[in-house]
């Protein structure tokens, strides 16, 4: 592989959406951010300067990071963040991966408006295992807020509730022509009859699954996260944040200026009401190259997409069970076939007393919502994870007694335990993914509610091989969670609706063909089932991939120990590694 230089100033940029103007946090002036190209076997350095008043890191969603955990980005987990005027270069080898991932600030809110494709082709002279594509086409869709995201998180996270929706979803930044004032703001694709194309969709959002389909095509998906899989067609896409879907569009043929509405709009699962709102772009075929009439749309594409109800779990379940990994003699589906650590993780919603000064709009007004694995709300610490398990010095920053099992089993989709629960008045925030606010004040609560504060991660043995087995809890209303694993692909073995049953279950694992992903959703109201070998040592960060349940809690790290062998050790940090 070549080494590939990239420099990304964080500045701020004026962007006008929605007819509102607003300065935010960007790289290079970019919205959407620049592309990243590379090939496997490529050793990339992104030196980052930071201009502006936020402290930033950027993370690498996907990739792997080999023994480089010190380029994963995630702030106060393998990194400081970076000061106003420092600089740090994120140094990494892109090691058996090929395909769609992306890059995003890994702070605050601040990925709201700082993200960005990271597309890794295959080695020189390989090609893919589906036909060649005519042209190549990142799709990313976004939120965004007339609001600044410092703004948006702050009003989240002080009253306890529900964060503000966003004023639209976007396609490539553009919110497109079912928004007011959006018309110009359209991201548009001009193809050819009878070709194909490979779109790279990322779903950058930042609370909100989606749904996403081009009216009149077909689309044949061909990867996910980053791996290929055995190709199966479809009308319709469903991606949740942090996850990357590449499809092949063939062209028909339609003639010159036929014009058809992609749209993406969000699966929602949680009670009360919701966002409706629909970002749109349009595919718009192309004069031959001999015609000398001009291209004039004026009107409104007649062709608009259909796309499920907002709250269809089963078109859910029925096609995140639709991926299978190729698992072939080039690409082997290497599932760890023996366990030697199990875990069961409940993740989900719950509450934590409110701090002190604020008003809570939690249960009882003395509670405020947060998000928890195994019932621990996860509290970043004020210095690195990775740097105190490095120079040995846990002591005060982190425990190493994270549960590997529920502090308060219970029914975790039946009806809430004690009958606590009952009689109350919900009212769902709108948009995606908030708590339904409850409005009943005298509630007992019930202990399974209650989260415990704390920074525990779990120590791993090199090498070890791992099951986890994640349930999402309804107490405060059945929600899917977009979980994320920094540092590995996982396979997802299983997954089902209800609570999983160790008895049974087991039996219906998919031990041959998995898809292997980095961000796998645990269904609303059901399990997933998951393995991976520990083989990246180094301190690994595993969330929500909803910022508003990120910032709640619902977040944990794996400690990964060096193995024996000098290519089994996490090296030294680099020397421009940002201090806290
Ligand atoms: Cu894409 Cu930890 O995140």
């Amino acid at each position: 592989g070549i080494t590939r230089h990239y420099k990304f100033n964080i500045r701020l940029q004026n962007v006008t959406r929605l007819c509102h103007t607003k300065s935010m946090v960007t790289v290079n002036g970019k919205f959407p951010g620049p592309r990243i190209i590379a090939r496997e076997g490529d050793r990339v350095l992104i030196k980052v300067v930071n201009h502006v008043q936020n402290n930033i890191s950027i993370h690498w969603h996907g990739i792997r990071q080999l023994r480089s955990g010190w380029a994963d980005g995630p702030a106060y987990v393998t990194q400081c963040p970076i000061q106003t005027g420092q600089i740090y270069v994120y140094n990494f080898t892109i090691v058996g991966q090929r395909g769609t991932l992306w890059w995003h600030a890994h702070i605050s809110w601040l990925r709201a408006t700082v993200y960005g494709p990271l597309v890794v082709l295959p080695r020189k002279n390989v090609s893919y295992p589906f036909p060649k594509p005519h042209k190549e086409v990142p799709i990313l869709f976004g939120e965004w807020w007339n609001a600044n995201s410092e703004a948006v998180i702050t009003q989240a996270l002080q009253t306890g509730a529900g964060p503000n929706v966003s004023d639209a979803y976007t396609i490539n930044g553009l919110p497109g022509p079912l928004y007011n004032c959006s018309a110009n703001d359209t991201f548009k694709l001009k193809v050819k009859p009878g070709k194909t194309y490979l779109l790279r969709l990322i779903n950058a959002a930042l609370n909100d699954e989606l749904f996403f389909s081009i009216a009149n095509h077909t689309l044949t998906v061909v990867e996910a996260d980053a791996i290929y899989v055995k190709p199966f067609k479809t009308n319709i896409v469903l991606i949740t944040p942090g996850q990357t879907t590449n499809i092949l569009l063939k062209t028909k043929n339609h003639s010159p200026n036929a014009t058809f509405l992609m749209a993406a709009r969000p699966y929602f699962t949680g009670q009360g009401t919701f966002d409706n709102s629909t970002t749109a772009g349009i595919l718009e075929y192309e004069q031959p190259s001999n015609s000398s009439s001009p291209t004039i749309i004026k009107n409104l594409p007649l062709f608009k997409p259909t796309l499920p109800a907002l709250n269809d779990t089963s078109f859910a379940m029925n096609f995140s069970t639709k991926f299978r990994s190729l698992a072939n003699a080039q690409f082997p589906a290497n599932v760890p076939q023996t366990v030697q650590k199990h875990f069961f993780f409940t993740v989900g919603l719950g509450t934590n007393p409110c701090p002190k000064n604020q008003t809570c709009q939690g249960p009882n007004n003395s509670t405020k919502f947060a998000a928890s694995v195994n019932n621990i709300s996860f509290i970043l610490p004020t210095t690195a994870l990775l740097q105190a398990h490095f120079f040995g010095q846990s002591n005060g920053v982190y425990t190493t007694d994270f549960p590997t099992t529920p502090l308060f089993p219970f029914n975790y989709t039946g009806t809430p335990p004690n009958n606590t629960m009952q009689g109350r008045n919900i009212q769902g925030t709108r948009g995606g993914h908030g708590p339904p606010k409850i409005l009943e004040k005298k509630l007992t609560l019930p202990i399974v509610l209650q989260h415990v504060n704390g920074t525990k991660v779990v120590v791993l043995p090199f090498n070890t091989s791992v099951e986890l087995v994640m349930q999402d809890t309804s107490i405060l209303g059945a929600e899917s969670h977009p979980l994320h694993l920094h540092g590995f692909n996982v396979f997802v073995i299983g997954q089902g609706f209800g609570n999983y049953d160790p008895n049974k279950d087991p039996a219906k694992f998919n031990l041959v063909d998995p898809i292997e992903r980095n961000t796998v959703g645990v269904p609303s109201g059901g399990w997933v089932a998951i393995r991976f070998l520990a083989d990246n040592p180094g301190v690994w960060f595993m969330h929500c991939h909803y910022d508003v349940h990120l910032s709640w809690g619902l977040k944990m790290a794996w400690v990964v120990m060096d193995g024996k062998l000098p290519r089994q050790k996490l090296p030294p940090p680099p020397s421009d590694l940002p201090k806290c």
